[in-house]
């Protein structure tokens, strides 16, 4: 393990240090408002990861933009629930498989002599689960639908979608439970990236399966308390990050106290030239989802 030991640099910490992780860390979410530099932290940590063979990257970019410039790098890139799905799907079948691998190998944690690290990078937790913006904000308010729509008719739709969504969520949402809880011994880690750091959002089974957290600028005491902690809304208040502080984060690894840093700025031109530059180290999916081929001693990282 120690001859792969690798670290990631999210950022600076304010006092100009960098802010690094030994690689390979937990499960991570991202949170903040838009605007608050998500994306441009998410793809700053998918730079680094792309540039490692031993790195397979599978994303789900409902917004079909975040993720376009790795379409070249990532094993598959979902843009569509029926997609999301298919993906999440096939993770749980490598999961099944690897399980295998390892029960086979007689160990308890996974390395890259059995097969690369595999990362599932999910832009908008929300959208992933299947609900619309509209929906979203009548889950965090708590309100109910109907009774903002007068029309029984369009209520009527508005419910039964919405009752749909819930379901869909559901589901989903058990999915990466499962994914997220059993990938972990797996050599598979999960990239989470939200707007909604809620509870109706990131449920509390989710939840507790993240290790590391990026808190973005959040404008809602929930979203502190969902991203940081419970609690932690009391020392660190939502609007701690400035409107004028995009990039900026509070940074929480397992057992330590937040600490504030920036990470880098990205820009598209950079991104697209990374992505080029490390499109040769695909993996493809069929690779990942053949155990005899991953098991073997010739397969070079
Ligand atoms: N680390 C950073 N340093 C400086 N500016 C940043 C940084 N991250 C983001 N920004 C600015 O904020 C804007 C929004 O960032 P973005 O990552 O798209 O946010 P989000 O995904 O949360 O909506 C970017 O276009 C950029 O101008
Ligand atoms: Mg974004």
């Amino acid at each position: 393990m120690s001859a792969q030991a690798r670290s990631l640099i999210l950022g600076r910490r304010f006092d100009q240090r960098p802010l690094k992780v030994e690689w390979p860390m937990g499960h991570t979410l991202i949170s903040g408002i838009t605007g608050s530099g998500k994306s441009t932290t998410m793809n700053a940590i998918i730079a680094q990861l792309a540039a490692w063979s031993c790195i397979a990257l599978f994303g789900v970019d409902l917004k079909l933009t975040e993720l376009a410039p790795w379409n070249r790098r990532f094993t598959y890139v979902a843009r569509s629930h029926a997609e999301a799905d298919s993906l999440v799907a096939w993770v749980l079948q490598i999961i099944d498989y690897r399980q295998d691998i390892l029960v086979g190998a007689g160990l308890r944690d996974w390395h890259t002599g059995l097969g690369p690290w595999i990362v599932v990078v999910i832009d908008e937790a929300a959208e992933f689960f299947g609900l619309s913006t509209h929906e979203v904000n009548q889950l965090i308010a708590g309100g109910s639908v109907d009774e903002l729509l007068a029309d029984p008719e369009t209520k009527k739709q508005i419910s039964a979608r919405l009752s749909e969504a819930k379901t869909a969520k559901e589901i989903r949402s058990a999915n990466l439970e499962t994914m997220a809880r059993t990938a972990r011994a797996l050599g598979i880690r999960i990239l989470l990236a939200t707007q909604y750091p809620t509870a109706a959002i990131i449920g509390t089974q989710v939840r507790a399966q993240i290790d590391y957290i990026l808190m973005h600028r959040v404008d809602r005491t929930e979203h502190v308390d969902v991203s940081l902690g419970e609690g932690m809304s009391k020392t660190i208040p939502p609007d701690s990050i400035a409107h004028d502080e995009p990039g900026a984060f509070y940074y929480k690894a397992p057992s330590t106290r937040p600490v504030k840093a920036k990470g880098p700025l990205f820009t598209d031109a950079q991104i697209f030239e990374r992505a080029a530059a490390t499109a040769h180290l695909r993996w493809d999916l069929a690779h990942l989802q053949a155990p005899a081929e991953l098991a073997g001693a010739e397969v070079a990282y």
